[in-house]
């Protein structure tokens, strides 16, 4: 099968088509590299991948003999306050509009990435698909917005929400590879508040199986959580890591992050009962990967 990979050289978007590849398909890795962080390292990522770079807010995406989207592409980051809001505008509601304009031109699915931040702080946990969103940060705002647009466009959609994703690869802005590289480097580590925050953290290859088992088997229209099944609050996971390195962090405490949600944990009742998924690597054991990856990129410099 020819799917397309918006976002193929991110940090999920990368591990979603290198397993598409490993199973037989064919993927077209679609990117335009934006600057959020170092191009070099998505380059890094998509290291046999021949990407196609599009920039989804201008460029058409060409569907002929596609059997599917994964729309993986955007402007991720929770804090996500000031001068950046066009950007959150542009890359994910303005792009997902022109995906999903393409889409429903060519009758092809799409897989669309949304982001547990819709809940914000969410009216109940474990946190159902039914909860009223409640976002409070403009990332969260724009995430639903795609959402809604899914709905509106009447296309064959499956919409993802995405717990805090971890693994090799992660965005140098996100919190366990803040931890990893402040450990392997020795420098301090900024905690953004009291560190009492818990997540519902995702180990990557999880999250990659939902979304390939949502494109192959989800009904047209479907919602659903994608979560980790241990929570931690981001001390008990510092802790964690700690122990897995054998190294101490030295934690800095500065003021809560605005926008940052005091907890999320998935509900999965509805995508294990529909697919078959849930989470099952356990966080000590994905943390462990997650640090050989660190170390070997200082191996490697
Ligand atoms: C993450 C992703 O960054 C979002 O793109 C995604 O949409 C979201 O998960 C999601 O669940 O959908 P977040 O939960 O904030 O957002 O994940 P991290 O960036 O890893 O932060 C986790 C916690 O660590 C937050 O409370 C944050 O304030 C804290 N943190 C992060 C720090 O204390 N210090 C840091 O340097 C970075």
């Amino acid at each position: 099968m020819r799917f397309v990979v918006t976002g193929a050289a991110g940090f999920i978007g990368s591990h979603l088509s290198d397993a598409l590849v490993a199973r037989g398909d064919e993927v077209v890795a679609v990117d335009c590299l934006t600057d959020y962080y170092d191009p070099a390292e998505k380059e890094e990522n998509a290291r046999g991948l021949d990407l196609v770079r599009l920039d989804l807010a201008e460029g058409d995406l060409a569907l002929d003999g596609v059997h599917g989207v994964f729309h993986l592409a955007g402007q991720p980051g929770v804090r996500s306050f000031g001068d950046a809001f066009p950007l959150y505008l542009r890359r994910n509601v303005l792009a997902t509009q022109r995906v999903l304009e393409s889409a429903s031109r060519s009758g092809v699915r799409v897989v669309l990435a949304s982001s547990s931040s819709v809940y914000g702080n969410a009216e109940r946990y474990p946190t159902p698909e039914t909860a009223t969103p409640e976002p409070i940060s403009p990332y969260g705002i724009t995430k639903l917005a795609c959402e809604q647009l899914v709905r509106a466009y009447d296309v064959d959609a499956v919409t993802l929400r995405y717990f805090t994703v971890y693994g090799p690869r992660q965005r140098p802005d996100m919190f366990f590879r803040r931890v990893c590289d402040a450990l392997r480097d020795g420098s301090p580590f900024e905690i953004y508040g009291s560190g009492e925050q818990s997540r519902s953290f995702t180990e990557v290859g999880d999250a990659v199986a939902a979304t390939i088992a949502a494109m192959d088997g989800a009904p047209i229209g479907a919602l659903y959580n994608v979560g980790g099944g241990d929570e931690a609050s981001m001390l008990e996971a510092i802790v964690l890591l700690e122990e897995i390195a054998d190294r101490s962090l030295d934690i800095r405490h500065v003021d809560r992050a605005r926008g940052d949600v005091a907890r999320t944990k998935a509900d999965v009742s509805r995508i294990r009962d529909a697919l078959g998924w849930e989470p099952s690597v356990p966080l000590a054991d994905g943390l462990t990967r997650m640090w050989s990856w660190a170390s070997a990129r200082v191996a490697a410099r």
